[in-house]
């Protein structure tokens, strides 16, 4: 019987800390430095949240990138010169709304309402007065060079976006692609929130999958390919195993977007907190590339190599939040069930994702021939699926529950059949499924086969 597998549901249930708790506890998610008080906003991740972490990225470049003949990937630094902050227009216009409370003098964020109803909250039966608001740049600095008189400031970027609008021109020297064409990258991306908050949404140090697609600047085929990509990142994000209904398309008021945009959609999830950003789809036209020319000097146009035309390209982006991802993955795929009678808490996660897709035990610790066979399995199967576990510590069942509260697909069992006990079902192991608990009798082959084809 499924008890919860809803997140909007489960908010009463406090979700968020069951999931809080369960990354700190299986090695998913730390709180970084932790053992010196941490730092807000700033996590660390252990051997299981790495491995979700990558596959999730993993599965972005495959779609985003590695498939397609129009796409090329890069990686540039994370540190970037004042001036490319200028040019971009993040010097000036990456701010979010700052008040000050007159008690505690405590800096929040003015355009989050609950956040300072919280505070009031806080200071209760005193009367808390907001001072006005000033723009707070999110931007995090730091010096470069030994003296002070020589050092530089540099910048942790804030989007990873401005590294690939900087090598533009390297890509069309380079590469000579033909419009249109993209350039994906995923990396870090650092900001100085205000308010860093619920766990993973808001932090200070984060990584970004991004995708800047060029076009050619014409109005039509610009609402042709945003249309297209909207789509296709709505489409990858469902495939992490969302339910069509907890994600939705949302577009940016006004007021909203950000400064280098002329559209923008939200692709938003229906969090614990209510719907939530988890990726930004924008139309940021020529702002980028026309502003790197005149700031750097470089030539930033195109030259069409059939007609001779020049022109500034246009970049339609998908923006996603790694982290976020990660987040929302884990809230989605959160189950509290029974089973056999008992309570158990699963983690639904798509095979592609799981940071360990299968487990193989021995039925019996004490049982030499058992845990020889099945360290036999174990070594062929991982030489097709490396994350798998060898587990024989505990009693069967306990074994079962570990692997499903860290989100495992599959577990394969290794018994007196396996042995030969009953001569036709030598060499056959219990292949088990995660959400149903569910057990079925294959060959080896058939297993690997199996956990082979769920992964792909
Ligand atoms: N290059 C465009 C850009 O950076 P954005 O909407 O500011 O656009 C894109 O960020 C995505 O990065 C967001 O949809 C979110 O998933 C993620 N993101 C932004 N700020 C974040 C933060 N403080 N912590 C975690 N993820 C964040």
């Amino acid at each position: 019987m499924e008890l919860c597998n809803n997140p909007i549901l489960m908010s009463d249930q406090n979700v968020m800390e069951n999931i809080v708790s369960l990354c700190k506890r299986r090695g998913f998610i730390f709180p970084g430095s932790e053992i010196y008080g941490g730092l807000a906003g700033i996590y660390d991740y252990g051997p299981l949240g790495v491995e979700l972490r990558h596959n999730i990225k993993q599965h972005f470049w495959n779609r985003f990138i590695a498939e397609r003949d129009d796409v090329y990937g890069m990686s540039a630094a994370i540190l970037m010169p004042e001036r490319v902050w200028e040019a971009s227009g993040h010097s000036t216009s990456f701010a979010d709304p700052m008040v000050e409370c007159n008690i505690c003098h405590e800096q929040l964020r003015a355009d989050q309402p609950e956040i300072l109803v919280d505070h009031e909250a806080f200071h209760k039966g005193e009367k808390v007065e907001w001072s006005n608001q000033t723009p707070f740049n999110l931007l995090v600095p730091t010096r470069l060079g030994a003296s002070e008189k020589s050092a530089t400031t540099a910048y942790l970027r804030g989007e990873v976006t401005q590294g690939v609008q900087v090598n533009f021109k390297n890509i069309l020297d380079s590469m000579h692609p033909k419009l249109p064409f993209g350039i994906g990258q995923i990396g870090k991306a650092f900001r100085n929130e205000i308010a860093p908050r619920d766990f993973l949404f808001r932090q200070r140090e984060f990584e970004q999958m991004e995708l800047q697609y060029y076009i050619r600047p014409d109005e039509e085929e610009g609402k042709k390919q945003f249309e297209y990509w909207k789509q296709f990142a709505f489409d990858w994000y469902v495939s992490l195993g969302f339910k069509k209904e907890h994600l939705r398309l949302r577009q940016h008021a006004d007021d909203e977007r950000a400064h280098y945009a002329k559209d923008a959609w939200d692709i938003e999830f229906s969090s614990p907190m209510g719907w939530k950003e988890a990726w930004g789809v924008h139309h940021r036209g020529d702002w980028d590339l026309r502003r790197h020319q005149e700031y750097s000097g470089v030539s930033m146009e195109y030259v069409d190599p059939d007609t001779g035309e020049k022109s500034i390209p246009w970049d339609i982006e998908c923006s996603g939040g790694v982290d976020r991802a990660v987040l929302f993955v884990l809230l989605e795929a959160y189950r509290e069930d029974e089973l056999g009678g008992e309570v158990r808490t699963y983690l639904a996660l798509a095979p592609k994702i799981a940071p360990v897709k299968a487990a193989v035990f021995p039925l019996l610790k004490n049982k030499p021939e058992l845990v020889a066979k099945a360290r036999e399995i174990y070594s062929s199967l991982k030489t097709l699926v490396s994350s798998i576990q060898f587990d024989d510590n505990g009693n069967i069942g306990k074994r079962y529950r570990r692997q499903d509260e860290i989100g495992t697909p599959f577990c394969v069992t290794i018994d007196f059949d396996t042995l030969g006990e009953h001569p036709e079902l030598k060499d056959t192991v219990t292949l088990r499924h995660r959400d149903t608990g569910e057990q079925e009798r294959l060959s080896i082959p058939e297993a690997a086969a199996r956990i082979c084809s769920a992964i792909e």
